[in-house]
């Protein structure tokens, strides 16, 4: 069995997260979508309530919901699971995810880090514009789940 972990804040998940996860799915059997518990990050949403709108989005699909502290390398020793899963859209993205993946492999020789490339639909698409757009009450039923619009509205009411 193929198993991945697809690591992120998640804040909220976006469906540019959702089609790098029916991606990576066309190549792992299981896929282990893991929220970082990351408190140097201010983020809008809590761990509790990322993981929520994920498994609501990602009901249907052969997706484990879990979070994690620390080290991802720790994380993934802990799963025993060797592949890392990450999202490459615009150019901007290359230099830090090439920086992290190579700071992961120092780290822990053995976990390999796959990069898929995201429909082009949302390649200019990320949580911050997400929460930017609906704080002004602005329409974002074109880039979230339903329970992720939910969740906006209720916070931006
Ligand atoms: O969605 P994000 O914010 O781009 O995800 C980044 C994340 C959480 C995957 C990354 O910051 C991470 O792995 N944090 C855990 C700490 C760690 O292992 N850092 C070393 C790699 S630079």
């Amino acid at each position: 069995m193929k198993v991945a972990i697809y690591p992120g804040s998640f804040d909220p998940i976006t469906n540019g997260h959702l089609d790098i996860i029916r991606r990576a799915l066309s190549i792992f059997d299981r896929l282990v979508v893991a929220v970082a518990d990351n408190s140097n990050k201010k983020h809008l949403f809590s761990v509790k309530e990322r993981m929520d709108m994920i498994r609501k989005a990602t009901e249907s699909l052969p997706v484990d919901v879990d979070s994690f502290d620390g080290l991802l390398v720790d994380y993934l020793k802990k799963k025993d699971v060797h592949t890392i899963v990450r999202s490459l859209r615009a150019n901007s993205d290359f230099e830090s995810e090439f920086q992290m993946a190579v700071v992961n492999r120092e780290l822990d020789k053995d976990i390999e880090s796959v990069f898929l490339m995201t429909d082009k639909e949302y390649f200019y698409l990320s949580s911050s514009a997400v929460k930017e757009v609906a704080r002004h009450g602005g329409d974002v039923s074109h880039w979230v789940h339903d329970s992720v619009r939910e969740k906006l509205r209720e916070i931006f009411r």
